[in-house]
């Protein structure tokens, strides 16, 4: 139950094409977040699993059987959407209701089911009020009972959170993990919201303009970006990148050349014939240090946030004031237009070719500290 396959799924407008060929497995009772930039087709994709789009090319399966060509109702499948269209004059209790009585389920199973869902959603003090009674989180909590009570395999929310405030969206990111422990059923989730997407999702699928970029747990995205836009797009603030030449490569490291001179070693597997060849470098904000490190830096802050807990420069590196941002722990002595002196370690950094391809890091990640993980999606 709630495993769903995609084979070659395309979609295309007229003669746009927004979905240009997505391969993916989803494994019963997975969390999977879909993330990209807007335009990028998750609403697109999302819909077309739920029945809502027609797919004009590709296979979709559940549990197995292909289900192109079913309605909506028949898919076994929920969906819950950024605006909750309550029926403003019905009760939490009918709202709930609603697609049970359009399947004309006898009134006892029916008032187990609502019920059932009240429980688990904290609704039940709330059953007899109208929406318009409720807060906005009481009232996303009413669309996720509506799609709660059918029992489905598979459940499909798009942006679900987006219109709450940040607390409340907070307390729901927990209800919705809690949720899907509860129920054992699959969820995949569309959000813009990163801690949304690293805190939550068992795997992330970056989109890129219809097509997949990269598939992986959010640690994974995190420190094995398999290119140039996963890293650009997993970590907030964004990885920086500098322009830098090959000086040498190996089979176990790649030395470059950085623009100021500074020389750094990276363990990667370098490729023949790479000495001379114009690369990018990746680095974190905050893996920036104010101390040591096996490169050093200098950098002119632009404007400077202090945040108490660390503080973020946002400043300019180089002749070509490449813009560059490093986030440092606590009060770091920075101030605007003074240079600033940071290192980092070779092992932090990224490494990419030509083409915007990583060149594949050793990092274990079950030795990560999960600290970072926390500061990645903050
Ligand atoms: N009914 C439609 N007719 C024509 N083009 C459409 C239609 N629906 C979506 N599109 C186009 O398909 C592309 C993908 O749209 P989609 O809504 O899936 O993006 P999205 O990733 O969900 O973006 P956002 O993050 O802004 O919600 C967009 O370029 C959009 O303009
Ligand atoms: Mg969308």
């Amino acid at each position: 139950m709630g495993q769903l396959n995609m084979r070659a799924v395309h979609k295309t407008y007229g003669t746009m094409e927004v979905i240009k060929g997505i391969d993916l497995d989803i494994a019963h009772g997975e969390f999977v977040v879909f993330v990209g930039p807007s335009g990028c087709g998750k609403s697109t994709l999302l819909r077309m699993i739920a029945g809502l789009e027609e797919i004009t090319s590709g296979e979709v399966q559940i549990d197995g059987k292909r289900v192109n060509d079913l309605p909506p109702v028949k898919r076994g499948i929920s969906m819950v959407f950024q605006s909750y269209a309550l029926y403003p004059h019905m009760s939490v209790y009918e709202n709930i209701a609603f697609p049970l009585r359009v399947e004309k389920m006898k009134k006892a199973e029916l008032d187990a089911r609502v019920r059932r869902a009240s429980a688990i959603l904290k609704l039940d003090e709330r059953l007899g009020h109208k929406p318009g009674q409720l807060s906005g989180g009481q009232r996303q909590r009413v669309a996720i009972g509506r799609a709660i009570v059918r029992e489905p395999s598979v459940f499909l929310f798009d942006e679900p959170l987006s219109n709450l405030d940040a607390a409340l969206r907070a307390d729901m990111r927990v209800e919705l993990s809690k949720l899907h422990s509860e129920l054992d059923a699959t969820m995949i989730y569309v959000t813009h919201d990163q801690v949304e997407a690293m805190t939550m999702a068992d795997r992330i699928v970056v989109l890129d303009g219809g097509l997949i970029s990269q598939v992986g747990s959010p640690l994974e995205l995190y420190h094995k970006p398999a290119n140039l836009f996963v890293a650009g797009f997993i970590g907030n603030p964004k990885m920086n990148f500098l322009p830098v030449v090959c000086e040498s490569s190996g089979l176990d490291g790649v030395t470059v050349r950085l623009e100021d001179g500074g020389k750094l070693r990276l363990s990667v597997a370098g490729r023949p014939g790479m000495e001379g060849q114009k690369l990018t470098l990746g680095i974190r904000p905050e893996h920036l240090t104010t101390g040591g490190g096996d490169l050093q830096l200098t950098l002119l802050p632009r404007v400077i946030e202090r945040l108490g807990m660390q503080t973020v420069a946002y400043a300019s590196y180089g002749k070509d004031e490449t813009p560059f941002t490093a986030v440092l722990a606590g009060s770091a002595p920075a101030a605007v237009n003074q240079p600033l002196h940071l290192g980092i370690a070779g092992s932090d950094c990224h490494l990419f070719d030509r083409d915007g391809v990583a060149f594949e890091r050793d990092v274990a990640l079950t030795d990560l500290d999960p600290t970072q993980l926390l500061q990645a999606a903050s």
